[in-house]
Order: structure tokens, then C-alpha cells, then sequence
């Protein structure tokens, strides 16, 4: 299994590896994310265009999806007993943490077949059960929740805040990339908390300011 994913990630990160890590704030949780020596700095002009065409978010824990997997623990009754839908999963981080925090049925939803590799060997890696799906338009029922951390810095993503309620009766959104809030307005801020990508991306410090917002 990290065979597979250390090859998926040398495809765009050449001399990229994966280590299993902690979560800082759930200890509980384990992911295989990029070693916190990754390269950095200039890189071969192959390497970059690699990188831009299809960047290894899988890779790294976004701020978003820590404070959503610690929201969970310390709410668990946000997703317990419910199906619920982690969209934009990357390497599964909120879909097993609602696993964790008992949830009836837990489907890990992302375009890269990379990030989909990577829920599977992280859901094995925490004996969690997921379901996998590569594009939301299969879901085949609503689900009693969908989460979504760190998903709009694709602006193309952003008619996602009128059309999730299609897919499901709450909806629960973490971001950190959105400045203009009004672009919520039909969404409760919940929770705001500073949280940091791991490994660190060194971003600037307004991209670890998380807040979290919910639609019932
Ligand atoms: C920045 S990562 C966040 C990963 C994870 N939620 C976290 O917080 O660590 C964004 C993820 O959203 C996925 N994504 C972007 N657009 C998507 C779409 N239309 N449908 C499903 N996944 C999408 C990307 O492939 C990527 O894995």
C-alpha cells in the first residue's frame, strides 16, 4: 500500500517520500503524509510543471481538515449514527475522524485517483471502514452529512455553497482561503480556531485561520 502511494506521489514530487505522522491534535489519528523534509525552494522546471498539473494534496493534512477532525472529536454528536459524505477528501483525514467519532457510514469523495489511493491505505492505517467515491454526481442518496474541508481554493468549486444541500440534509464547511464572508451568508460561523498544514507549507498565517461553518 505505500508502495503504491510513494510511487503516485514520485510522479509529480520526483524526490518525495511518504512517513507515517501523527496528527499534533489527535494523537489518534495517523496519516501517510509527505516527509517534513520535502524539497523545497527552486526546483527543476520538470518538477514544477509536474507540481502544478497535478499537486499531491493528498500529501499533506490542510489546516482545514485538522480543525474539522478535532471539531469532531470534541463534538462527536455532529456526525454520530449518520451517513456522511467527506468531500474533497485528500488523504481521508475528516472522513475517518467522523468514522471515529461514530458515524453509521462514511464515504470519502475526491476527483484524484491519488487521494482515493490514499483514503484507502489511511482508513487501513486507522482500522476505520470508508467508502470510496471519485465524483459527487454518483452519489446515490443524500446523506444525513456532508463535510468539506479546504475545497474553495478552487474557485470553480465555489456553487458548491448553493448545490450541496442536493446531496445532503446538513452540511458542515471548514476554509481558511475565503476572505469575503458574505459569500456564507446562508451558512452559521461555528467555530473559528489557527491550525497549521502538516507537514508545515510555510503559507502565510491568514491560511491557517480556519473557520467553520454549518447549513441545517
Ligand atoms: C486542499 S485538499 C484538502 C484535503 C482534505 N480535505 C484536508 O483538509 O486535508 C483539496 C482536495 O479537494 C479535492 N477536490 C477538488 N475539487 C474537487 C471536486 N470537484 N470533487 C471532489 N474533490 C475535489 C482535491 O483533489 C484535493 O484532494
Amino acid at each position: 500500500m505505500l508502495e503504491t502511494l510513494n510511487n503516485n506521489l514520485q510522479q509529480t514530487v520526483k524526490s518525495g517520500s511518504l512517513q507515517t505522522t501523527a496528527l499534533p491534535n489527535r494523537e489518534d489519528i495517523s496519516l501517510y503524509l509527505i516527509s517534513k523534509d520535502y524539497p523545497r525552494g527552486r526546483l527543476p522546471q520538470e518538477e514544477m510543471l509536474a507540481i502544478l498539473e497535478k499537486p499531491a494534496y493528498w500529501a499533506f493534512c490542510w489546516a482545514s481538515g485538522l480543525v474539522l477532525a478535532d471539531s469532531l472529536k470534541r463534538s462527536p454528536n455532529l456526525c454520530a449514527g449518520k451517513s456522511v459524505l467527506d468531500l474533497g477528501a485528500g488523504s481521508g483525514v475528516v472522513a475517518i475522524a467522523a468514522a471515529k467519532a461514530g458515524a453509521a457510514r462514511v464515504i470519502a469523495c475526491d476527483i484524484d485517483q491519488h487521494a482515493l489511493d490514499a483514503c484507502r491505505a489511511n482508513a487501513e492505517l486507522n482500522h476505520v471502514s470508508l467508502e470510496i467515491l471519485d465524483d459527487l454526481a454518483k452519489l446515490d442518496q443524500k446523506v444525513d452529512l456532508l463535510i468539506a474541508a479546504d475545497v474553495l481554493y478552487d474557485r470553480e468549486n465555489l456553487p458548491w455553497l448553493d448545490t450541496l444541500v442536493d446531496y445532503a440534509d446538513e452540511i458542515l464547511i471548514a476554509d481558511s482561503r475565503i476572505r469575503d464572508k458574505s459569500l456564507f451568508d446562508r451558512y452559521d460561523l461555528i467555530d473559528e480556531q489557527q491550525a497549521t498544514t502538516v507537514p508545515d507549507l510555510d503559507e502565510l498565517k491568514e491560511f491557517g485561520e480556519v473557520s467553520i461553518y454549518y447549513r441545517g
